[in-house]
This record gives C-alpha cells, structure tokens and sequence, in this order.
C-alpha cells in the first residue's frame, strides 16, 4: 500500500436548497441525494480514483448504512481490511446543504467514527508500516489523530494533517509533527482567530502558524486557488475556471489528488497543481465522491481546461 487513511466515513445527506428553515416552519426544498462521505472516505477514494493504492482505518456504525459504505469503498478501490464494526453506534451521518451559489453548509453526527480508538491503529500497524504516507482528519478523536502522527513519526511514514473540522483546542505540536498541515480558510481562520478574507491577510495567519514550527502549510482556498508556505517561501496556485454546481467534498478531492501525486513524484507544487484541478473537476459535479473523477475522466477534463 501507498496511503493509508486513518479517519471517517459518513452518510451524506444532501439537501439542495436556497433556504433553511425557522424555528417552527416547514419548508419544501427542490431536491436531494444521499451518497457516500466522510472527510476521510472522500480523501481515500480520490487517491484511490487517480489510480493510488490506498487502504483506510475506519469505524462503520451496525446499521442498515454500514454493509454499503463498505462496498462503496471496495467499489472504489480501497482495501476495507481495517474498516472495522462499531457494536451498538450508529454510522456518522452528515446533512448537508448545497445553495444556488454552490456553497455547501455542513453538520456531521460522527456516530462510530468516535470509536475509532489507537487500539485500531495498532491493530492494522503491520499494514500501516508499508505505506509511504498516511493522510488524518478531525472526524474521529483527537487522542487517535495524536497516536496516528507518533506512529507514523516512530516508522519513518510521512503524515498530512486536514485539520477538518476545525478544533480551536488542536495540538499544534503535533501539528508540527507533520509533514503537511493543510487547512481550508475558514479552518485556518479558527485556528489562528486571525482574518482570512483576503490573500494577505491569508498569509499573515499562515505566518503566523509557520513561526510556531509547523513544517509544510498547504491553505485551500476554494475559487481562489490554493497556497503553499514554508519557511519564508510562498506559492501560490491558481484556480481553475468552471461552473460550479456542487462544492461539497471539494476540499477532500484536493487532498486525495495532492497525496496521490505527491507519493508519485515527490514534487510539492506539481501536486498541488494537479490536485487545484481535480478539485474543480469535481465542483463541476453534485456530491461528494459521486463526483470524483477517475484517472481517465480527468484526464479529458485536462485536455479542456
Ligand atoms: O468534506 C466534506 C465531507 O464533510 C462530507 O462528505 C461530509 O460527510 C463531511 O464529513
């Protein structure tokens, strides 16, 4: 294996609508899809979509939502063999809310992903000890993101870090312990208390989180590209146009696609060049996952933008 992912799988549960309702009021909404998510799950498949060999250690809940999330995972070339049953929790679960504007607002219930303990990171080490990079969220337990970066420390495997969703009170020790810290920026905003609305102010709460030791800081950054910083370097990638009818999950396709690239060829902005545009390849889809493209697809989307 080249990349495991240590982390969550949900339900999402996608509403498409323009308006939410009051306290006491029912509202229609036009539309809706349910697909398979999760920060982590999302950020498997990609990899796992471009052609990587990924595994994942996860916690299914034992409901009716479980025996599918498996095989969607199967289905999309993930080894499941550490895909493990929470007994008496349910699966995580996320509704989600898409706008005409595209913009997506997120609840998750984390369910089983809460059970996912260090004791299942011991329990796949073997497995784990192969791989080249292992990719971490914060829809599971701190205390097993903190075990995930020593383990991965302790065996030479080069970690990311998505501080997603944010956590005010992260560890940033331990996230300078990774190789790669990539937030979005409205994650970043959290976690520095720091404006984030233009590129500078961007790179001022970026700096700010440099001068406190972290290594490699990759900020995404939606239809404004994305922005590596490390040391007193700057890179910038810009954004590829299209139409976006669906972000949701976009964040997680750049991260799949970046570490894919990036246990490929080991070139920092090339990656980063090749995962900007798969994310927006997939913004051009409704979904999560559902909207990933396959190596192939991706390729014919190059060819035009
Ligand atoms: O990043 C998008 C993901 O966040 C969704 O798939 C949802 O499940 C939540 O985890």
């Amino acid at each position: 294996m080249d990349i495991a992912v240590i982390g969550s799988n949900m339900v999402d549960l996608i509403t498409y609508t323009n308006q939410l309702p009051k306290a006491g009021e029912t509202l229609e909404a036009p539309d809706f899809a349910i697909g398979c998510g999760g920060k982590g799950a999302n950020q498997a498949v990609a990899a796992a979509k471009m052609g990587g060999s990924v595994m994942m250690v996860s916690k299914v809940g034992d409901d009716l939502f479980a025996p599918n999330t498996v095989v969607n995972l199967q289905q999309q070339g993930v080894d499941t063999r550490f895909v493990t049953t929470a007994p008496g929790t349910s699966s995580g679960v996320a509704p989600i809310f898409v706008d005409d504007e595209s913009q997506n607002r997120i609840l998750i219930i984390k369910g089983a992903n809460q059970q996912l303990k260090p004791a299942d990171i011991d329990a796949a080490a073997d497995a784990l000890k192969s791989c080249q990079l292992i990719i971490l969220q914060l829809e599971i337990p701190l205390e097993t993101v903190y075990y995930a970066i020593d383990f991965a420390r302790q065996h030479d495997i080069k970690v990311i870090l998505n501080p997603a969703p944010a956590v005010a009170d992260l560890n940033i020790d331990y996230a300078c312990k990774c190789d790669f810290f990539m937030p979005n920026e409205t994650e970043l905003e959290i976690l520095t208390g720091m404006p984030v609305t233009t590129d500078e102010e961007v790179k001022l709460a970026g700096q700010s989180l440099l001068k406190r030791g972290l290594k490699n800081l990759i900020i995404t950054l939606g239809g404004r590209g994305s922005l590596w910083m490390s040391g007193d370097s700057v890179h910038q990638v810009a954004p590829t146009a299209v139409k976006a009818v669906d972000t949701s999950g976009a964040g997680d396709a750049f991260i799949g696609c970046f570490a894919h690239e990036l246990v490929k060829s080991g070139d920092i902005p090339a990656a980063m060049a090749q995962a900007s545009a798969y994310a927006a390849c997939s913004v051009t889809g409704r979904g999560t996952q559902r909207s990933y493209p396959d190596a192939e697809t991706f390729q014919r989307f190059l060819n035009v933008h």
